[in-house]
């Protein structure tokens, strides 16, 4: 068996041969089936090197052969891209993974990738499609995102660590601080539906992102609606991300417990992100599994990653161009 720890390096291989190694899935002698290449941005405290995120680009590359898997990263080291989870000005953030996805030499000249966001990686994922978008996302896959934002920040618990509890420090100097609001990730994500006057006001991510604001940024629309899929799923005894119902833009009313649906908000019915659109063309998927926060089985990841990342007919001009040459192998 493979080591996990070889994979990176083995997987720009298997991608420059998949025209060869997918053969036998053709339908057709002229048309080439292939896996996309595969972005994914991972949550909270996680950071590119754990085994976790191995194990899942792992289960990805077994479902569907010869995708080739990208983990963003922040910072040249773990620690660093871990402490990326918590702090930073999430703008900054972004326009950095813009610029690594977009000089990445296999996705770069990949005809589109595909995403996969756990947790925040999903809302920041959908921020890439809507500011930058090269190269471009197919079908964007969010598991447990805050894509309404939090009403409540999570607690580090018994078992915090220095960085939860740094920014549990800095979030004591008030949440709409600019000095916050520049530092701690995720107050960027923060929004109350009591406090909507604060959040507009003062929101450095979420605000901006949704389109909330009086001035709407068409480009965000534009770049959404050229996705094929947006399947959101959501965890059904989901306890970590206040309210659970973020995950699929739900709003909920924390007093009564009343969730308005997406589809019930103004951000759907005046089409601020192109959703409805997608909807429309039945290009949105709400879906749920069972467990708490990012308590996802091998079972349902692996049939995400079937149904949504999938080999595609690749056309004759989007044909790759020999990637392999870069990688010193
Ligand atoms: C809209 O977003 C795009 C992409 O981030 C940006 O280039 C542009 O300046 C924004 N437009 C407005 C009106 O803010
Ligand atoms: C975050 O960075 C962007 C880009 O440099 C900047 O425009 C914005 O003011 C910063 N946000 C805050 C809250 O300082
Ligand atoms: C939540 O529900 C209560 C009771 O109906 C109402 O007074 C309050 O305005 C609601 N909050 C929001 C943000 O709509």
């Amino acid at each position: 068996m493979r080591s996990l720890l070889a994979l990176p390096l083995l997987a720009p291989a298997i991608f420059s041969c998949t025209s060869a190694a997918l053969l036998p899935l053709n339908a057709h002698d002229d048309v080439e089936l292939t896996p996309l290449p595969l972005v994914i941005w991972h949550g909270l405290g996680d950071d590119y090197g754990r085994e976790g995120l191995k194990a899942v680009a792992k289960l990805a590359e077994e479902t569907n052969p010869g995708t080739y898997v990208h983990i963003v990263k922040l910072g040249n080291t773990a620690d660093q891209d871990r402490e990326a989870t918590f702090f930073g000005n999430v703008t900054i953030q972004l326009e950095q993974v813009c610029a690594q996805l977009a000089k990445e030499p296999i996705l770069s000249t990949a005809p589109a990738v595909n995403a996969l966001g756990f947790s925040q990686g999903g809302q920041f994922l959908r921020a890439y499609i809507q500011r930058c978008n090269f190269p471009p996302v197919r079908n964007l896959v969010t598991f447990g995102s805050q894509h309404n934002g939090i009403s409540k920040f999570q607690s580090c618990g018994v078992r915090g660590d220095w960085l939860c509890r740094g920014s549990e420090a800095l979030l004591r100097l008030g949440r709409w601080s600019t000095f916050v609001q520049s530092r701690v990730v995720p107050a960027q994500y923060f929004r109350d539906p009591e406090e909507i006057p604060q959040y507009l006001k003062h929101s450095n991510f979420l605000a901006d992102i949704n389109n909330e604001r009086e001035v709407k940024n068409e480009t965000y629309k534009h770049n959404l609606m050229k996705l094929n899929k947006f399947a959101m799923y959501v965890f059904e005894d989901d306890v970590t991300v206040v309210p659970k119902e973020s995950g699929f833009f739900g709003e909920k009313n924390m007093t009564t417990g009343h969730v308005t649906p997406l589809k019930e908000r103004t951000l759907y019915k005046e089409d601020w992100l192109g959703l409805q659109a997608l909807d429309n063309q039945g290009k949105l998927d709400f879906r749920t599994v069972p467990g708490e926060h990012m308590q996802v089985s091998e079972k349902n990841l692996a049939s995400a990653f079937k149904e949504y990342f999938g080999p595609i007919e690749i056309e004759e001009e989007f044909s790759i161009q020999s990637p392999v040459l870069v990688v010193q192998n």
